[in-house]
This record gives structure tokens, sequence and C-alpha cells, in this order.
């Protein structure tokens, strides 16, 4: 298999690479690197899935940040690849549906209890705040069902600077007494001033110096177990696959992120607009400080100590030994995939649809099938083994969760390196006739506004929408009315 070096060199620029690290790796490193993927690109059909695992394996240590928050630790990380279990089972389609029922990792009992949690109002005594966005993971992920999705938006900012650097902006706050330090996220609500803490003013605002912005869209959270068991093999060699066909124009980029349940380890991002988390057990520690205030074993500082009043970390294990967070986790690892609307695609007009859809190249970011890994195979760097609910299942969720530049790339800069500013993850498609609005920033209206607006890696495709007639355009549509 011939390789163009131009493509073995664009491996190294689209990885997980940021300045610390690219630092870090003495020039003697870098060269025995390079002489070692020349010697790869003579050999098997493999080449570039073991070029971009050697490139992530030789990094291994890289400064990344925890995530949504951009809190103030930074983490150094092994990558860990997962160790895939063997089967020679069939796989068999995952189960789909928007009702709320266990996928099977529990019984129905467990799974209504983690629901409930999911769905908790949270108080200033539970640990609120002091600076939040909402009181309920569920107020955000409820449309149509509970772990689903909603209109919610949350505001990122940050800077760059004039060598065109991301910088993470410096929030001030209780009237520029207190600095939070890295912070791109701004909760939009406070529990102070208030009766108990009247003199203190903690509401963040964009800093005036902050020249890049976004409203990003809530994300559905159902049937994202099956997301988390896809083994990160299998994505880098989505991205193998896919730069070695399209050569430089497209070329998804995967991310290894910090796995905050274990501790120094790396593992291929999925999670986020900017596949900033692995694992829903990171993320949901990351969403409980960050959208709701509240601290865990994971994430146990409060952004600011002012009119806070609950000793960290807030939320602690119940009596069946699960704090909050591990339920959050269990919750999503067990909910569904969201489920097709089976007559829409049972449609003509539809099955058209979908074979325009592969025709035109929608489906090289969008895919449309993958299998997860083996159930007993060690994943999240090796504190989570699949099991037999999520291992070995097919799911369609029309999405290869790679980074791309399509053109509306906000510019912020999470766990993934300064390369990934402009690229955001191909969402999947996955109920998304259930969204009122599309794309990150939720500024598509229509499935025709948002084809419209893919530019940058996308722009074949779009060119190929294009040049569709009517008819065909409508037959599309029609199917992604049916995802
Ligand atoms: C104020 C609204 C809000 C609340 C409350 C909220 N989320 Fe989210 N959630 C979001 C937004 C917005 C995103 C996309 C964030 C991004 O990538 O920038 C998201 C993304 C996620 C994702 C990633 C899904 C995927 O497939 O990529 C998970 C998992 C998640 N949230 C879990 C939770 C949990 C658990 C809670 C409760 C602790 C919670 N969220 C509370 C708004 C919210
Ligand atoms: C190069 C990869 C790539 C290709 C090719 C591509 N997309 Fe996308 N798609 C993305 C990314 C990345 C986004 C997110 C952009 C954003 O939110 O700003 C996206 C967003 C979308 C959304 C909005 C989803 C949501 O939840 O808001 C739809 C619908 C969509 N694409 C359909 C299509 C169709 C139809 C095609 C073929 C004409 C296509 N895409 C081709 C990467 C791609």
């Amino acid at each position: 298999m011939k390789i163009r070096t131009s493509l073995v060199r664009s491996a190294f620029g689209r990885l997980n690479v940021n300045p610390a690290a690219e630092q870090a790796l003495l020039p003697k490193e870098k060269r025995r690197q390079a002489a070692a993927l020349q010697k790869l690109r003579a050999h098997s059909a493999g080449a570039w899935t073991f070029a971009l695992l050697f490139v992530a394996v030789a990094l291994v240590v890289t400064t990344a940040r925890s995530s949504q928050s951009q809190s103030r630790t930074h983490t150094a990380g092994f990558v860990a690849l997962d160790q895939l279990a063997q089967t020679s089972q069939p796989p068999q389609e995952a189960p789909t549906g928007f009702d709320n029922l266990s996928n099977g990792l529990v019984d129905e009992q467990a799974h209504g209890a983690d629901l409930h949690t999911f769905e908790e109002t949270e108080t200033i005594e539970d640990g609120l705040g002091p600076v939040f966005n909402a009181q309920a993971c569920r107020e955000c992920h409820q449309s149509p069902v509970t772990g689903a999705i909603s209109q919610v938006t949350e505001l990122r900012v940050g800077r760059t600077n004039r060598f065109g650097q991301f910088e993470n902006p410096v929030v001030s706050i209780g009237d520029g007494t207190t600095i939070i330090a890295n912070r791109s996220l701004i909760n939009d609500r406070a529990i102070c001033p208030s009766g108990e803490f009247p003199d203190s003013e903690i509401q963040e605002r964009v800093p005036d110096n902050a020249n890049v912005h976004t409203f990003r869209a809530s994300l559905n959270t159902l049937g994202d177990g099956f997301v988390e068991a896809i083994s990160s093999l299998t994505l880098l060699q989505f991205a193998a696959k896919q730069c070695k066909e399209f050569g430089d124009g497209v070329c998804g980029q995967p991310v290894f992120v910090p796995v905050l349940e274990a501790p120094g380890q790396m593992r291929v991002g999925r999670f986020g607009w900017k596949n900033q988390h692995a694992s829903l057990l990171s993320f949901s520690a990351d969403a409980y400080l960050n959208e709701m205030g509240i601290t865990s074993r994971l994430q146990p500082e409060d952004v600011t100590k002012l009119c806070d009043t609950v000793a960290d970390p807030e939320n602690t294990a119940d009596a069946e030994g699960l704090a909050d967070i591990d339920r959050f986790a269990r919750f999503m690892r067990a909910s569904k995939a969201p489920a097709r609307d089976a007559s829409l695609a049972a449609t003509f007009d539809a099955r058209l649809g979908a074979d325009i859809f592969g025709k035109i190249g929608c489906d090289t970011c969008h895919v449309p099938t993958i299998v997860t890994a083996p159930s007993g195979s060690v994943i999240n760097g090796g504190s989570f083994v699949v099991p037999d609910a999520l291992g070995n299942k097919i799911i369609h969720p029309f999405s290869h969760f790679l980074l791309h530049n399509v053109g509306t790339g906000d510019g912020i800069v999470q766990n993934g390196g300064p390369l990934t500013a402009l690229k955001l993850r191909t969402p999947p498609l996955w109920g998304v006739r259930l969204r009122s609005r599309l794309m990150h920033d939720q500024r598509a209206l229509t499935f025709h506004e948002a084809i419209v607006r893919h530019g940058g890696e996308a722009t074949l495709a779009v060119r190929n929408f294009r040049n569709l007639t009517d008819q065909e355009r409508q037959q599309l549509i029609t199917f992604l009315k049916s995802l």
C-alpha cells in the first residue's frame, strides 16, 4: 500500500499534539518517530492504523485539561489502548427505543433508581453552585424522554491571542476580588448575592478581552453506553481509512483525553462537541461540577469558594455504595439507543434518501453502522469492563466520532490541543429528527440549512448535494427526518 509522505506528515499534524507535549519530545525522539513511520509506510495495508497508533503511543506525556470546565488541573497521561476480548459470536443489533427502559445492563428497578437521580433537582444544601447552569441533568437532557436533548445551550468563550493561539479566559468575580483562571465555560446562574451573602457578587460574565464565543447545544446521551463501548482502535481505523482515501481534504482527527477515574490514562475521546471525554463517568463528574456546581470524588473542588457552605466533595456514596456520578453513568450506560421513525424509514423516499446519503459522501463522516467492542474488553484506562449488554452490538449512530473542520468551528480548544480550535465532533444523527435546532450553536433551523452550512472538509459532499435534483434533495431530507 503506497502512502504519500505528505499524508504521513499530516498524521503528526492532526493528532493530539499540543505545544507542551511537542516541546517535551526531544528532536532525537522526533527523528526516531519519523524513521519508524517511514518503515511502517513500507508495510501492510494496515500501515496507517499503526502509524496513528505509533504517534499516539509516542505521545505518552501530553498535557491535557479537564474539560467542560477547563478546570485548573493539568494531567500527564499515558495512552491506554482498550484491551479487546475475543469473540466468535456474530454481533447483534443494540436495543433502541425512547421508553427509558433498561437495555439489559441492569434490571428495571435499578434503572428506575438511576433515572430518578438523573432527574433529581439539587438544592444549595446538596451543594448546588456557587456558580451553575441548572439544577438537574434532566433540565437539559429531557426531550422526548429523560437523557435525550433540549434547546438549552451553554456559553463558551475564549481568546485568540495575537499569535493566533487560543487562550482560556480569566473570569473575575466578587467585584474583581476573585479570579477563576482557565475557564472557558461561563455559568449563567449563581446562588448569591442572597440573604446569607448579601454582598457577594459572583455572577460570571464574559471577560472584556474575550474575542471568541459560542453557544453550545445540549447533546443526546441515550445509547451512549454503546458509544463508550466502541474500541478506540475502531475510531483510529476510521481516521486511518478516511485520511488515506481522501487525502488532505477529509481527515477526521482523533484526540486522546484523560480518563478521570483512571488517573494518568488517556483514551480516544468521543463525547461532547470537542470529544472532550472518553468515559461517561468522567463526563458525569465534569457535568455535575460544571453544570450544577456539585463536587464529587472525581472533581472534588468547586470553581470558587465564595458563597460555598457545603464541604467538598459535596456528593458522596449512598447506602448502596454509589455516588450520584456513578448513577448518572450507569443510567446512560443502560439506556437504549435512539430509535428510528420506523414507518417513515420504510418509505420509498426515505430508502432512496439513504442511498443518496451514501453516494454523495455524507457517510464518510456520518458513518451509519459500527460494532462495539466484544464483552469482556477492558476500556477506560483499565477501569471498565464492557458488559454483555453493551459488547459486540451493532449500532447506527451516523457518526464516526472524529473531529472535523466543516467551516463552522467555534475557535475554542478543550482537551484536544490547539489543532482542534476550528473543529467539531461529527454529531451522531440518531434521533436528529427530534432536534428543533441544528448544529453546535443551533443556528441551522432546517435540514437544508444544516447541510449547506457545511464547508471545509465537507465541501465536496455539499457540492454533490447542490448538484442533486430537487426530488433527490427532498428524498435525502426525508431520510434525515426518519433518523
Ligand atoms: C445546563 C444544561 C445541562 C445540564 C444541567 C447538563 N448537561 Fe449534559 N450537556 C449539555 C451540553 C450543552 C452538552 C454539550 C457540551 C459540549 O460539548 O460543549 C452536554 C453534553 C453531555 C454529554 C455528552 C453526550 C455525548 O454523546 O457527547 C453527557 C454524557 C452529558 N451531557 C451528561 C450530563 C449529566 C450526567 C448531567 C448531570 C450531572 C448533565 N449532562 C447536565 C447541557 C447540560
Ligand atoms: C467531513 C465530515 C462531514 C461530512 C462529509 C458531512 N458532515 Fe454533517 N456534520 C459534520 C460536523 C463536524 C457537523 C457539526 C457542525 C457544527 O455543529 O457546527 C455536522 C453536522 C450535521 C448535521 C446537524 C446535526 C445536529 O445534531 O445538529 C446534519 C443534519 C448533518 N451534518 C448532515 C449531513 C449531510 C446530509 C451530509 C452530506 C451532504 C453531511 N452532513 C456531510 C461532519 C460532516
